[in-house]
């Protein structure tokens, strides 16, 4: 596996590489959760890079980017094991060098549920996932589900500025118990872990209300609503355009996408559950495919 820190480099060995070339963003602290992401990414591709790089333009003024967990040298090993090619692991100092200015602006998308709670967030993901395209030129753009708003954003990004990659969007990894696994929950304490899978319940029984027939859009969420077990509590709960992440009101349309934050102390909890139209495809998920189906452009 190449371990390479300088856009120039990254570039310099990704262009050795076979495709189609598969690339997982990540910011380090490995789980379950990312290396299933490789893993269909080595199941569909020729090669594959993974970058490892904690955003300071994502977090906002007292968030937790120095707390964040670091963990490189095991991350390093993992991907070695899982046969990754190349590691692309920049500082902040290289990413964000003097005089550094431009941002990428995501729009509407941008400001609503994660954007209106963490201004300028999405705007940083946009910004730091295009000059990882810019270095490593990949065929296909990995992303989990459980950051589900995250690749709307993306996926805009990736049409409106013509980047020539393929996104990829696969299923949130979880726990037995049904938490989806974050590098954030180890910040739990152990009540606050008991209670933590109540987030995925109360989101399954919003979708179960639907699939029964429940038609409003309050009363499904109010059926959600109920299953949330103390000592967490709701940030926002809403059903939403999977596309454009405007609110459902009324009236359900499907497909939708159930969201939600929960606060867990100072800890917030991510999850959605997708509710797809009848008889059709989930409506954030890619479907798997040989390597052979992913078009030169
Ligand atoms: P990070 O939180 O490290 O996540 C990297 C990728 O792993 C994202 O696509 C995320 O959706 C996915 N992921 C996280 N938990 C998952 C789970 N339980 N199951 C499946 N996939 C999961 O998301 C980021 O980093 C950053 O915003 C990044 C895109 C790297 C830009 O800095």
């Amino acid at each position: 596996m190449h371990v390479v820190r300088t856009p120039g480099s990254a570039r310099a060995i990704a262009r050795t590489l076979p495709r189609p070339l598969g690339f997982v963003p990540t910011m380090g602290a490995l789980h379950a959760g990312h290396l299933a992401l490789v893993e269909r990414a080595l199941s569909e591709c020729a090669a594959v890079a993974v970058s490892i790089f904690v955003n300071p333009l994502q977090f906002a003024p007292g968030e937790d980017f120095e707390r964040y967990p670091r963990e490189f040298e095991h991350d390093r090993e993992l991907l070695a094991e899982h046969g990754v090619s190349l590691l692309y692991a920049p500082t902040v100092e290289r990413m964000y060098g003097p005089g550094f200015a431009t941002r990428i602006d995501v729009g509407p998308l941008g400001t609503r549920f994660e954007g209106a709670v963490r201004a300028g967030h999405f705007g940083g993901v946009a910004t730091v996932v295009a000059k990882l395209l810019g270095a490593l030129e990949p065929t296909a753009l990995y992303l989990g589900q459980k950051d589900a708003q995250q690749t709307a954003v993306l996926r805009r990004m990736v049409s409106d500025l013509d980047f020539a990659a393929d996104v990829v969007v696969a299923p949130t990894v979880r726990e037995p118990d049904g938490l989806a696994l974050s590098s954030r929950n180890a910040y739990l304490t152990p009540e606050q872990r008991a209670a933590a899978p109540s987030l995925r319940v109360a989101l399954l029984a919003i979708a179960e209300a639907v699939e029964r027939g429940e038609t409003g859009v309050d009363r499904a969420l109010a059926v959600g609503r109920a299953r949330l077990r103390s000592p967490l509590t709701w940030e926002y709960l809403a059903l939403v355009d999977p596309r454009s992440f405007e609110p459902c009101t009324g009236s359900i349309v499907l497909p939708a996408l159930a969201l939600a934050v929960v606060r867990a102390g100072t800890t917030r909890l991510l999850d959605n559950a997708t509710l797809p139209a009848p008889g059709e495809a989930d409506p954030i998920l890619t479907p798997p495919r040989s390597n052979a189906s992913f078009v030169a452009r």
